[in-house]
């Protein structure tokens, strides 16, 4: 949610962390703020507003330290204030702080710290974080036994103990210039190796200008930074040995480039994203894929009786994809939940379940709990990731890595389509272990290896599309309705109207419409019809007659090879005949891109939709 960037080295670190602040606003971006050590005291500048409102708050102060802290934040305690933003400053002045999370206990201890004599001016539960640290560096012995930097590390780390809940927290303090701590519980945190420089952020978006090499700290782990160094070590005083990875991804990657929006730059980056999501994973006869990452052995596979697929919002719809392929396909049973439900309601599994989880970022916090949840009771778990290195993709067991590249606007895009088709993958992966044929299988493949072009034919159509969307731009309510595999479409089509564009949208199975949403139907609702191919074709075409009868107005989503009765559909968006395991993802493009200049005509800041962020890493 909030987005953390720290940095000590010999360069100003404001520019530089106002950089990475930039390339994080997508986290949150409710307020802003950085904190500088310069002068032998503490420079702070935060405000409401973006990063820019910051940026140009800074530009009026003289901020040359080299080392500091900075946050944008996305408001869970406490208003959208000044006050409010990060960094917090302990009321003795000797601790800086800011933090993604939430400290559950934070009532206790700050009714503990009013005692103590300790004040505060926000509401939020990270200042008493930063006075607790305050409070413990205060009663530390002075001189410290292994130097002034350990004093620092030991103040936090006493602090740490009492806390619970979830935080990544980035501390500084002007009694120990050069230095920061950052820790972390449950909320991303990446430590930055540079050229006699560190930082530390949220994700490596913030990094990769400046190094391609990182260290992705772990649950429990604090780490001590200096410009020449750092030490890694646990809340329980062990050391750890750390592990540099080199991230993969370049600073271009994450740039706008000639669009004037991440959602579309995204969009239109879905033919190369399918293309990397399947590169080198079919066989070599052309019949079956591969997923080595998966650490299963097809002798695996065989004991497995059902699948279980966890996920949040738009991963959850690609979930309810995977489950009509692969019941469709392999036939071999598979059940989705919300994870934000299963971590909760202690779900009955069956004895040789195996278990997913999909998540773009990898860092979703309640998706992260259903994993671990399903790892406590014993299941192996899979991830379907696009995040290298994320939280998730570390802590299960194997997984499938998308390849999609970065992905920066809060809609998801890319991400989804790249899930979608690696369902298809996976579903064919199984099914060539079960009934499936040879000659089923290189048709499915070959089905699948036509994608990325029959996508980039979709996208030929984007100034169709846009046409549809300055005339229906206007209209307050809408409803998707797809059956089967295209029914999760549907809701994502709603999921990605509603949060771009504030509109409210529905999705349902498209005969679901007459147990009750077709009470809405009128000429100011209009729906958007996902057509299908064979034996539902006509019973889609009836519901379809009952939207118009009732005067509704209808978008019709139809494969080439269809022909509408005349006059049913209002507009008609065609996308390519295509192999039915690759429909779900070609039908997806036109929502995505109806969606993206509906919000356009209407407005809306797309990249960054009011109330959301792109990873939610609280509960
Ligand atoms: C997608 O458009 C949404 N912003 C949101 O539903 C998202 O898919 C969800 O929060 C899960 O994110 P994840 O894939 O990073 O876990």
């Amino acid at each position: 949610m909030c987005g953390i960037v720290g940095y000590v080295g010999r360069q100003k670190a404001a520019a530089i962390m106002l950089e990475g602040l930039k390339r994080l606003e997508y986290r949150g971006y409710d307020s802003a703020g950085l904190a500088v050590l310069q002068n032998n005291g503490l420079t702070l500048v935060k405000c409401i507003g973006r990063v820019a409102a910051l940026a140009k708050l800074a530009s009026g102060k003289k901020l040359t330290g080299t080392c500091g802290i900075s946050h944008t934040r996305w408001a869970t305690h406490g208003g959208v204030t000044d006050a409010n933003a990060h960094p917090h400053v302990s009321s003795d002045g000797q601790i800086a702080l800011v933090h993604n999370g939430v400290i559950e206990n934070y009532v206790h201890m700050k009714r503990f710290l009013l005692e103590k004599g300790y004040t505060f001016k926000s509401e939020t539960d990270t200042e008493v974080l930063a006075n607790l640290i305050a409070y413990h560096y205060a009663k530390q012995p002075e001189p410290a036994v292994n130097g002034e930097g350990s004093r620092f590390l030991e103040a936090v780390r006493k602090t740490l103990l009492h806390v619970e809940g979830t935080y990544g927290i980035a501390v500084l303090s002007p009694a120990h210039p050069g230095e920061l701590v950052a820790a972390r519980k449950g909320s991303p945190l990446i430590l930055g190796v540079g050229d006699h420089e560190h930082l530390i952020a949220s994700d490596v978006s913030a990094l990769v200008s400046r190094t391609q090499n990182v260290v992705y700290l772990k649950d429990g782990e604090l780490v001590h930074v200096t410009p020449a160094g750092f030490t890694l070590s646990t809340l329980d005083l062990a050391d750890v040995s750390p592990v540099i990875d080199q991230v993969t991804w370049s600073v271009d990657e994450a740039e706008l480039g000639e669009h004037p929006h991440f959602m579309r730059k995204e969009i239109f980056e879905q033919p190369l994203a399918l293309e990397n999501a399947m590169r080198g994973r079919f066989s070599a006869d052309g019949s079956s894929a591969n997923f080595g990452g998966l650490n299963l052995t097809p002798a695996d596979f065989r004991t497995i009786d059902r699948f279980v697929f966890t996920s949040c919002g738009t991963g959850w719809h690609a979930c309810l994809v995977a489950e009509h392929l692969i019941e469709r396909f392999a036939r071999i049973p598979v059940e989705v939940d919300y994870a934000s439900e299963f971590r909760y309601r202690n779900a009955p599994l069956d004895r040789d379940a195996l278990f997913f989880v999909i998540s773009q970022s990898g860092e979703t916090i309640d998706t992260l709990a259903a994993l671990r949840e399903a790892k406590r009771k014993g299941y192996k778990c899979m991830a379907i990731c696009n995040v290298v290195g994320s939280t998730i993709a570390r802590e299960a067991d194997g997984g499938i890595y998308q390849h999609a590249g970065p992905e920066i606007g809060v809609a998801s895009t890319k991400a989804f389509t790249s899930q979608l088709l690696i369902a298809a993958m996976f579903a064919l992966y199984v099914a060539r272990m079960r009934d499936m044929s040879f000659a089923d299988g290189v048709e499915y493949v070959a089905g699948l290896k036509a994608v990325p072009d029959l996508a980039r034919r979709v996208l030929e159509q984007a100034p169709h599309i846009q046409q549809i969307a300055l005339r229906y731009a206007k209209y307050n309510d809408f409803l998707f309705l797809g059956r089967l595999s295209l029914f999760p479409i549907a809701l994502e089509g709603a999921l990605k109207l509603k949060e771009i564009s504030y509109i409210h949208a529905e999705g349902y199975p498209a005969a679901e419409m007459k147990h009750g949403p077709i009470a809405l139907i009128s000429d100011q609702c209009p729906s958007v019809f996902l057509v299908p191919k064979g034996e539902l074709f006509n019973k889609v075409l009836s519901s379809m007659q009952e939207i118009k009868a009732r005067k509704g107005l209808i978008i019709a989503i139809v494969p080439e090879c269809l022909d509408l009765p005349e006059g049913l559909a209002d507009e008609v968006i065609t996308i390519p005949d295509c192999h039915e395991a690759a429909l779900p993802v070609l039908a997806t493009i036109p929502v995505q891109l109806l969606s993206y200049y509906i919000a356009v005509a209407r407005g809306c800041d797309v990249d960054k939709p009011r109330n959301l962020a792109k990873s939610v890493t609280v509960e």
